[in-house]
């Protein structure tokens, strides 16, 4: 294993802050016995509604079966268009294609995120769907999206794997949508020891169906009205992960203060930084501080020499994978965008240190 001077994010720094309440949460929920849909679980659905701002959270093992779910749940099938963004984690198409939907792609803007004035002219008869994915931390134009679907009568799934705590327009990601759909993976703002994931919503009918799809489509044991799955958040990385919420706030801060340390020292480089700033309508939480730049193969290379460690997330575009068979004719912006991408390491316990040796790396870059 590489002896990294600079990690991407450190999960070890994060199990001793809250050493002894993790200890102590494992060995209670192990002495009990208490693993599946227990206290735990609706503790940490409450306390993440109420967070959020929405009526409902319900907890299931991954983001992806968050989204899949929340398909599923819209019933949204075969033959039925969606429209999302191709600059995004796999499972976001994934859970689209699973359901025998048909995935349509939109171009992304300079944040990144879907380019709203390109959503129209992809709408059909079939279009049942958007799924805007608020991707690194920053929410997508959530107003333009919400009013394109209301004139269309699409429902709205929110991608908000990389987004816990990111607001637009002070509204939060996950509160504006149909459904909102969480990851709790390591590489997450707030991640569990493992998979998990939550959904968000305001709608009591889809927080039914969806709290049945997750649990093998029963209410009880007595009562089964549809063939479901078993998708549940684990009662222990529910009581981990509402352990880790204490901190999130302190933590969303600290991020936010690194990637405004990351734009004002590297500023004047030959790159292009998260834009535009984090200020006004957007909240940004970055999930991932990412930088684009022309010679990005050489950048990373030279980082890893230096022993800091960066991630190309996305360099190669998904429609690129000719096995998916996915159309992504005329995403100019993502093509450029996935050639010059490098996300730098972004964590709330990175040291001043750190972060003045990732900066002098890239400056040493461009000497
Ligand atoms: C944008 C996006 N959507 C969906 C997912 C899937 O989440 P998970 O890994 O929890 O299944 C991820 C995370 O990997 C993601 O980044």
């Amino acid at each position: 294993m590489m002896d990294w001077k600079v990690p991407f994010i450190n999960l070890s720094a994060q199990y001793e802050e809250f050493k002894i309440e993790f200890d102590e949460a494992f060995s209670r929920v192990m002495k009990c016995g208490s693993f599946i849909l227990r206290a735990d679980v609706t503790d940490f659905e409450n306390e993440m509604a109420k967070r959020l701002g929405v009526k409902y959270v319900i907890g299931v093992n991954s983001g992806t079966d968050a989204l899949y779910l929340s398909i599923r749940a819209l019933d949204i099938n075969l033959d039925d268009e969606v429209i999302t963004v191709a600059h995004t984690f796999v499972a976001t198409i994934a859970a689209i294609t699973h359901v025998g939907a048909k995935p349509v792609l939109v171009d992304i803007g300079e944040d990144y995120n879907m380019l709203c004035h390109k959503i129209e002219e992809k709408i059909t008869k079939n279009t049942k769907a958007i799924i805007p994915v608020h991707l690194n931390g920053r929410m997508c134009d959530m107003e333009k999206i919400k009013s394109l679907a209301i004139k269309h009568n699409l429902f709205v799934i929110e991608d908000s794997a990389q987004a816990l705590g990111a607001k637009f327009n002070q509204k939060r990601a996950g509160s504006i949508g149909d459904v909102g759909c969480f990851s709790l993976h390591p590489m997450k703002i707030l991640s569990v020891p493992g998979d998990g994931g939550f959904i968000s919503t305001n709608n009591d009918y889809l927080n039914k169906k969806i709290r049945k799809l997750r649990d093998h489509g029963q209410t009880t044991k007595t009562d089964i009205s549809m063939f479901g799955f078993n998708s549940r958040l684990d009662n222990l990385h529910a009581a981990l992960a509402a352990i880790k919420l204490k901190s999130f706030d302190v933590g969303i801060k600290k991020r936010r203060e690194i990637a405004d340390f990351y734009d004002k020292k590297l500023s004047d480089l030959p790159i292009t930084l998260p834009c535009p700033p984090s200020s006004g309508t957007y909240y940004d939480v970055y999930n991932s501080y990412v930088i684009g730049c022309e010679r990005r193969d050489t950048l990373v290379e030279h980082m890893i020499n230096k022993k800091v460690e960066v991630f190309v997330h996305m360099g190669v575009p998904l429609y690129e994978h000719k096995k998916l068979s996915l159309d992504g004719a005329g995403l100019n912006n993502n093509n450029y965008i996935s050639s010059r991408i490098v996300s730098l390491p972004i964590y709330p316990e990175m040291s001043e240190d750190n972060m003045n040796y990732v900066v002098e790396s890239i400056r040493g870059f461009f000497k």
